[in-house]
């Protein structure tokens, strides 16, 4: 374990760094390293978000993130805008969303490595946190290095040297603030200089090992690491579709499975969600699309989860006139209102979509608005949990979320269920 001190920057000659790109990652990294006493400008294209900041407010939800940007700015150590200062270390956390063809958007890294090259003086350290393709460390080093050819990355030919490292985040959103200081965080240099210089800078504040390898293993292992678990909910997602056409209750199975005391399968579910394990995998398989067939068809299992679940739904449907249809739940996992990439919007889309008869009442217990997708549907209407139970023929458990305890099962008496969380342990056919 490591006892977080500033005097490790310090010695590796970091006393101020740009943080570029205020999101959840950037803002929370940017804040902590004020509150250990650097000196920190962070850098955002929105004016919105660099006026928040300036005024100590944050403008996400974060547990414990207000206080720390509010005190660190109040003592100015934190201060935002909108162009690139110069700086002894920068950290790029802008967004690396997939494109249409899966590949990753590198246009966001791309733009924050034009505007950090004209403020280098040679020595600086440029750490990627962005979640990033293999090589993609390299590639931000290049478009620095073509900006500034004065520069280097080796210090030859008498061209100082600047140095490059990606170091990926893998901090849970809600629990930020605390894994950030507790979480092991991998650290991949272009060369062991850079290595050595972004873990001096992690020990302001990072508790957790410091592991130092690569930048192109560092950027693997975030990836890999979100693929083992699409991969292994996959097989989960499989289990259940198998078991439904062979008449046995996939909760029943894996519970008898999960006594093998080396088998932990996981839970079906309706597919998988979120920024991250739904999208990085795909870096992979574009890095390597011969090789990479096991994590592309885990994907393609879990994509295709949600129109089995639309298929369940549907059939015990057809013929019996406009279906009244309650969908609990549009989040991408429980207790939290975050939809992005989420299974259970996707379900209640294709639904509206493949029966525009069907009357769909949504049950979103932490959220007061509809996604964006949802939007213009006349047959989507938001309603209770009672209301929707009540009114339903069909009731569609899509997310577990705690408050959906509440409801009295014996509302569900006489109605189709289909429960794809194992949430009630009905089986499909009770
Ligand atoms: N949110 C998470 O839980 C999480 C976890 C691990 C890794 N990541 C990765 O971290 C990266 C950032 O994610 P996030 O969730 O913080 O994104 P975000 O969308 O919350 O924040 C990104 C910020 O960057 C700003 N920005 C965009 N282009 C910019 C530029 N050229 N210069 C300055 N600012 C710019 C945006 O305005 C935005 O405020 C992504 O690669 C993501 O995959 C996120």
């Amino acid at each position: 374990m490591n006892t977080p001190t500033f005097e490790s920057a310090k010695a590796a000659g970091i006393e101020t760094v740009a943080v570029i790109g205020l999101g959840y990652i950037g803002l929370p990294t940017a804040a902590i390293l004020a509150t250990n006493g650097l000196k920190v400008i962070g850098v955002d294209v929105s004016s919105a978000t660099v006026e928040a900041v300036n005024r100590g407010e944050v403008p996400f939800v974060e547990p414990d993130l207000g206080t720390s940007v509010a005190g660190a700015v109040a003592q100015g150590f934190l201060r935002a805008q909108k162009e690139t200062p110069a700086a002894d270390a920068f950290i790029v956390a802008v967004p690396t969303p997939f494109q249409a063809d899966k590949s990753a958007d590198l246009s966001y890294i791309e733009d924050a490595a034009r505007a950090i090259a004209p403020q280098l003086r040679g020595g600086e350290l440029i750490i990627l946190e962005s979640t990033s393709p293999p090589q993609t460390t390299a590639h931000m080093a290049q478009v620095v290095l073509e900006a500034r050819p004065d520069l280097s990355l080796d210090g030859s030919e008498g061209r100082p040297a600047v140095l490059f490292a990606h170091c990926p985040e893998r901090v849970l959103p809600g629990r930020v603030m605390i894994e950030l200081v507790t979480n092991d965080r991998i650290v991949g240099g272009l060369n062991a200089g850079a290595a050595a210089a972004a873990t001096a800078l992690y020990k302001v504040f990072c508790k957790g090992e410091i592991l130092e390898t690569d930048a192109t293993t560092a950027e693997l292992s975030k990836l890999v690491e979100n693929a083992y678990r699409d991969v292994n909910i996959a097989f989960a997602n499989e289990l259940s579709v198998v078991s439904k056409n062979l008449g046995v209750d996939v909760w029943e199975l894996i519970e008898l499975a999960n006594h093998h005391p080396r088998v932990n399968i996981l839970q079906p579910g309706p597919g998988v969600g979120g920024h991250c394990i739904a999208v990085d995998p795909w870096f992979i398989v574009a890095a390597d699309p011969e090789n990479a067939r096991l994590i592309r068809t885990a994907r393609e299992v879990n994509d295709s989860k949600p129109q089995r679940v639309v298929e369940q739904i549907l059939e015990p449907l057809d013929g019996n006139g406009a279906p009244t249809i309650a969908a609990l739940g549009l989040a991408f996992k429980p207790n939290i209102d975050d939809m992005r990439e989420s299974p259970a919007v996707d379900i209640v889309h294709k639904l509206a979509t493949q029966r525009p008869d069907a009357k769909i009442l949504v049950v979103t217990p932490h959220s007061k608005v509809l996604p964006k997708k949802l939007e213009g549907f006349t047959n989507i209407t938001s309603a209770t949990a009672e209301e929707a139970i009540a009114a339903a023929d069909v009731v569609a458990l899509l997310v577990d979320h705690d408050k959906f305890r509440e409801i009295d099962t014996a509302t569900l008496a006489g109605k189709h269920v289909v429960d794809t969380r194992g949430f009630w342990h009905i089986r499909d056919n009770e």
